[in-house]
């Protein structure tokens, strides 16, 4: 049995991966907690994936173990962008949600509904001891509503409607979150690569 540790701390996202990778054989994935790392990575890449990396790289040599990792955020086209890889922190990591839905209700006012297109961006990064690097990337397209809606999921997942889905994430119920989401379809690329890597 592989211990593969999980370089987050966000128990929302945590959820969401075990669901994930719970059918890749021989292999148990644990979170950093469980692992008993306390290890702080500080984000200060400006991409995605640089991030990503950094952080499964500095937990695999704090732990010795194949660490995944996810970067995420949420790109709003009306607002360059923004939060994108700073969503865990807009507007201060310790502002309510509610509150950042207001202000983002309130840039996106005037903007119609063509125009209030987003989507949520995962990347997966993977850091082997033996220095094997892998990162994969996906996405989920959508716009932001005009209303927070819904109780499930976590972050942004209110205001944001899946195209897809036409509906918003917070509605949907886990498993047809992760059916479509940027980090599902992410992490599903990656555990294809797992699979792979795991038997050389
Ligand atoms: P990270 O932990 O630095 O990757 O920050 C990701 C942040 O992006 C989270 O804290 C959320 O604010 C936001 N985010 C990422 N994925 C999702 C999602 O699936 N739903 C809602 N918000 C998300």
């Amino acid at each position: 049995m592989e211990t593969i540790i999980f370089a987050t701390k966000n128990k929302g996202k945590i959820k969401e991966i075990n669901a994930i990778l719970a059918d890749v054989p021989d292999v148990e994935v644990v979170s950093m907690e469980e692992a008993g790392i306390t290890v702080d990575v500080v984000e200060d890449g400006t991409t995605f994936e640089s991030n990503a990396m950094k952080k499964a790289i500095e937990i695999m040599e704090a732990s010795g173990k194949i660490t995944l990792s996810d970067d995420s955020g949420l790109e709003i086209d009306a607002m360059d962008k923004a939060p994108g890889v700073y969503s865990a922190r807009f507007m201060g990591e310790d502002t309510p949600y509610p509150e950042r839905f207001v202000a983002i209700f309130e840039k996106l006012k005037d903007v119609p509904k063509e125009g209030r297109t987003a989507r949520f961006v995962s990347c997966i990064g993977c850091a082997f001891p033996d220095g094997r690097r892998f990162s994969t990337y996906d996405t989920v397209e959508g716009y932001i509503g005009y209303e927070a809606k819904g109780e499930n999921g976590f972050g942004y997942d209110p205001i944001f409607v899946s195209d897809e889905l036409g509906e918003c994430l917070a509605v949907v119920s886990p498993e047809e979150k992760n059916r479509i989401s940027h980090r599902g379809k992410a992490l599903r690329k990656m555990k294809e690569i797992l699979k792979e890597e795991l038997i050389k």
